[in-house]
């Protein structure tokens, strides 16, 4: 009855059997159904829902299959529910096709308890020693710059002029970083091992949410099926598991417990340790090892390259842009020396340039799937416990009553009249409460160093007479932008 009485004040009428989006995770689906049929991008599904809340109010329910699903719109519905209700709206849907992956381990997509909490503060606290620390990762990223800068020049020579599509570039250089930090900084880096690991992880990504394989999540036993996507979907498991236990065990061996050389080295001495202080069921094992390795690898990798390849997008699309982001950089830094974070603060209007895409591009546009752990009345309505919940950021960072004009893009709204850099709560592009990213502070920190160094280096700028690229993004797992070209001169 809640159900029923939830749905039929608000939200769009189902269809039987597959909801509202059955297709909801695919975005084809989605093209179909919303996008206009002429040429270019659907709209992305986070669009599309900002669009129903005009219809409907900033809380409504879809239904995903049979799935009831609450989406929160704007600044304010958002932040009551992950900041002031927390302990309701901080769990987890079991969501068949990616629970076949991470079983309901890790982190992302852990239910919301102790064990996830346990392990969320060793990652932090491990990120902040390893990573974001002095001697962290900061010369480990200016080294990877060193050589995307090399082979984005390389790459511009050889394309006569025509632009370079920056893309498995600037995809390589972060995971790099996270390889670093997870895996040691002794990796080799071409190792076609890691290289075939990392495009197993993609391929079983993309089939996850961008194949017939996203069926599963309706019925489950599809997964079973001895043929196409199905099959190929459980050979990627099978492979970057053996890929990564191989790994696990060449950790154990060599561990030298007075010298932990990454994340993977500190969770086995904490293993150990936790073991020798008693605590058997301490929930720290090996086992679990393997799903936070595939967590960084998977929440720390296309988020921010794609962050990355949306700036490079932004600034040729806006040379006036680009300019005085490059004057900042000129007149604080200088040609010669390579900037460091000890430059953040110094350049602002780099920094709201940043945060200025970061907010119309949001590239995780519908946070990770929450899910109430309790029956609650919000904001009139009764939400029943085990409801999906999707926090739009997208609807956020386009709430009109929170932003001027959201639509345009314009630096300056994050600076005030001195040029100040201002902090914006309704800014939110990691989410916000308990869940919120786990990685943030490394993500701004690759995405602060990236930016200020190609554009100290590079002016970019759009192939002359090609058609313009759009700025709407493809929607899978983050919002991309679609594959571009840019023609790359040093300065
Ligand atoms: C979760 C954004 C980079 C690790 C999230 C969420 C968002 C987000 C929106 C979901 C919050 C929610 O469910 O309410 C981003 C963006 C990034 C980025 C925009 C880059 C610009 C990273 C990096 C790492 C990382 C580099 C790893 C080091 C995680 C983890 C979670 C998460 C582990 C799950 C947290 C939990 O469920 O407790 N991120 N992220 N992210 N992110 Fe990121």
């Amino acid at each position: 009855a809640e159900f029923e009485q939830f749905h039929s004040h608000s939200g769009p009428k189902p269809w039987p059997v597959v909801g509202n989006f059955g297709g909801f995770l695919v975005p084809s689906a989605i093209r179909k159904r919303f996008g206009s049929k002429a040429e270019g991008p659907a709209k992305n599904a986070a669009a599309v829902l900002t669009e129903l809340a005009k219809v409907y109010g900033n809380v409504y329910s879809i239904y995903v299959g049979s799935q009831l699903v609450v989406v929160l719109n704007g600044y304010k519905v958002v932040r009551d529910a992950l900041s002031n209700h927390p302990d309701v709206f901080s769990d987890r849907p079991d969501i068949p096709a990616i629970s076949i992956m991470t079983k309901r381990k890790g982190i992302v997509f852990a239910p919301y308890g102790p064990l996830w909490q346990k392990h969320r503060r060793f990652c932090l606290s491990t990120l902040r020693n390893f990573g974001l620390g002095r001697l962290g990762l900061e010369p480990c990223i200016v080294e990877g710059l060193t050589n995307i800068k090399t082979e984005l020049l390389r790459l511009e020579e050889e394309s006569g002029g025509a632009g370079v599509d920056p893309a498995p570039v600037i995809s390589n250089a972060v995971s790099n970083v996270i390889c670093s930090l997870v895996l040691g900084h002794r990796f080799n880096h071409d190792d076609q091992e890691f290289r075939s690991m990392l495009r197993l992880m993609d391929r079983g990504l993309e089939i996850c949410v961008n194949s017939p394989a996203v069926l599963i999540n309706v019925f489950p036993l599809l997964y079973h099926l001895p043929f196409g996507v199905f099959r190929e979907l459980r050979q990627v498991e099978r492979d970057i598991t053996a890929f990564l236990k191989r790994f696990i065990a060449n950790h154990q061996e060599t561990l030298d417990p007075n010298n932990p050389r990454d994340l993977t080295d500190m969770y086995l001495k904490e293993i150990s340790a936790r073991q020798e202080a008693g605590d058997v069921d301490s929930g720290f094992t090996e086992d679990y090892l393997f799903y936070i390795i595939g967590d960084l690898f998977i929440a720390g990798t296309d988020t921010t390259a794609n962050s990355v390849l949306w700036v490079i997008l932004y600034m040729a699309s806006y040379p006036d842009i680009q300019d005085k982001v490059q004057a900042e950089i000129d007149g604080v830094v200088g040609p010669l020396r390579t900037p460091s974070l000890s430059d953040k603060g110094k350049l602002p209007f780099t920094e709201a340039a940043i945060m200025e895409v970061q907010r119309l591009t949001t590239v995780v546009p519908l946070a990770i799937p929450h899910m109430t752990s309790e029956t609650i009345e919000f904001m009139g309505y009764t939400i029943p416990k085990g409801t999906v919940v999707l926090p739009n950021l997208w609807s956020v960072h386009r709430d009109p009553t929170e932003w001027d004009d959201p639509d345009s893009f314009d630096p300056t709204r994050f600076l005030d009249e001195d040029g100040t850099l201002l902090r914006k709560e309704c800014f939110i592009p990691f989410g916000i409460g308990r869940r919120v990213c786990m990685g943030a502070q490394l993500a701004k920190m690759e995405l602060f160093l990236t930016v200020t160094n190609l554009l100290q280096t590079f002016h970019f700028r759009l192939p002359e007479g090609a058609p313009r690229p759009p700025l709407q993004g493809r929607f899978g797992l983050t919002l991309a932008p679609c594959p571009y070209t840019v023609c790359i001169n040093p300065r």
